[in-house]
């Protein structure tokens, strides 16, 4: 099957954003990974991070085309912002697990809102990069 794996502003500076919250694995450490947990189970990933939003909803449009199966998203700071990144996702009805590095409930208050959890397969946070491959191994057992 076809998985993506998103993900949203400012993880392209993982590594050196914020280590003490973020950790120092960069996101290609992370992708490279990932493709690999998919590949060794037979299945392929593609990756995307964008700044913008536009560039988010676009590739969410686009993976209904293409039928992708399941889709893993750390939604980043949209996660507490985004009706419309929301919305792409119910439009094309396709799975998704919602991801964070960090604990979202244990931080300000304003990362407890989410507009993704209510419709997700399931969320992971807390985990730092290990979020990732739980949510992947979730993905992969739904298939
Ligand atoms: C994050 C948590 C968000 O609150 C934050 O805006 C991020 C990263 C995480 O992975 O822990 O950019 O999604």
């Amino acid at each position: 099957a076809h998985l993506l794996l998103l993900h949203g502003p400012n993880l392209n500076l993982l590594g050196t954003r914020e280590p003490a919250v973020y950790g120092a694995t960069t996101l290609e450490e992370i992708d490279r990974a990932a493709r690999e947990q998919c590949a060794a189970a037979g299945h392929q990933l593609e990756t995307l991070q964008s700044n913008s939003e536009a560039e988010l909803i676009e590739r969410i449009h686009a993976a209904g085309r293409q039928g992708v199966a399941c889709i893993v998203f750390n939604p980043a700071a949209f996660t507490h912002t985004s009706v419309a990144l929301r919305d792409a996702l119910a439009a094309v009805g396709i799975p998704f697990i919602e991801v964070h590095l960090s604990n979202v409930h244990a931080r300000e208050e304003f990362r407890r809102l989410s507009y993704f959890s209510d419709l997700a397969r399931g969320v992971i946070c807390g985990f730092g990069p290990k979020s990732y491959t739980l949510a992947l191994e979730a993905a992969l057992q739904d298939l």
